[in-house]
């Protein structure tokens, strides 16, 4: 089966005021023109999702979201849903980012989530990662297992074209120390060997698996030349429109 085409997504996490956004995109976008082989999104902040929404029209760079809510409606002060998000033109949207798994989040949250996410019609990211005390301990591949399974419980097989998952090891978000090619490339093939378990054979292999955590312009592209690597979740880097199209850009 052919490789699915390439994502970069860039986080832009709690950055970028709406009044900021249209200015930032007017700048990102002439830099990513003619990049037609993969697939870019932005994931701004859910305030700034209009403002991108209307910098974006008429270009192929997508919208994407940081986090859900996982009812679909209903009394919940201050949460957001996956058809609000919808309703402004968002195509993705992250579960279980581990700066989110931080403040409480849990594997059986990322899972609603996921499922809310597939019921409205969006592309979920499912994110995992390991802490540095399980790679330590040896523990990394196992601890990705599972939070893989919870994170897909309750995804049916016919959902898996529409499902992604973010590889960030907790060790290397906004550290400056990006894993190793060799690194991503055995755990991202640990994840896809579950994807098959899980989803079969060919549904478990048209997941794409991203690499994040400290991508730059400068290690974009030995990451992006492994094979087992289907794209990118960009923070810090994201937020700077020449490093992000260079990124953007991999060769
Ligand atoms: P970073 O963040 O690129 O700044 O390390 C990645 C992420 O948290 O998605």
């Amino acid at each position: 089966m052919s490789r699915p085409r390439p994502l970069v997504v860039g986080n832009w996490k709690m950055h970028l005021v709406p009044s900021r956004t249209g200015p930032y995109l007017r700048e990102l976008l002439p830099r990513l023109s003619g990049l037609r082989d993969r697939e870019i999104a932005v994931a701004p902040a859910f305030t700034s999702l209009p403002s991108a929404a209307a910098a974006l029209g008429g270009s192929t760079i997508r919208l994407a979201a940081q986090d859900l809510f996982w009812e679909d409606e209903g009394a919940y002060t201050g949460e957001v849903s996956a058809s609000m998000l919808r309703d402004l033109g968002v195509a993705y949207v992250l579960a279980g980012h581990s700066e989110r798994r931080q403040l409480g989040e849990t594997d059986g949250m990322v899972a609603r989530k996921v499922a809310a996410a597939l019921r409205a019609g969006l592309s979920p990211i499912a994110c995992v990662g390991e802490r540095q005390e399980a790679r330590d301990a040896g523990g990394a591949v196992p601890v990705v297992r599972e939070q893989i399974l919870k994170a897909f419980e309750e995804a049916p097989a016919a959902a898996a074209p529409g499902l992604a998952v973010a590889y960030e090891p907790i060790w290397a978000i906004g550290t400056g120390r990006a894993a190793t090619p060799g690194d991503v490339a055995a755990m991202h093939a640990a994840i896809r060997a579950e994807l098959v378990r899980r989803f079969g054979d060919p549904a478990g292999r048209v997941i794409r698996i991203l690499y994040g955590g400290s991508v730059t312009a400068a290690n974009v592209d030995p990451l992006m030349a492994t094979p087992e690597v289907d794209g990118l979740l960009v923070g810090g880097a994201s937020l700077k429109p020449d490093d992000f199209a260079r990124i953007a850009a991999f060769r």
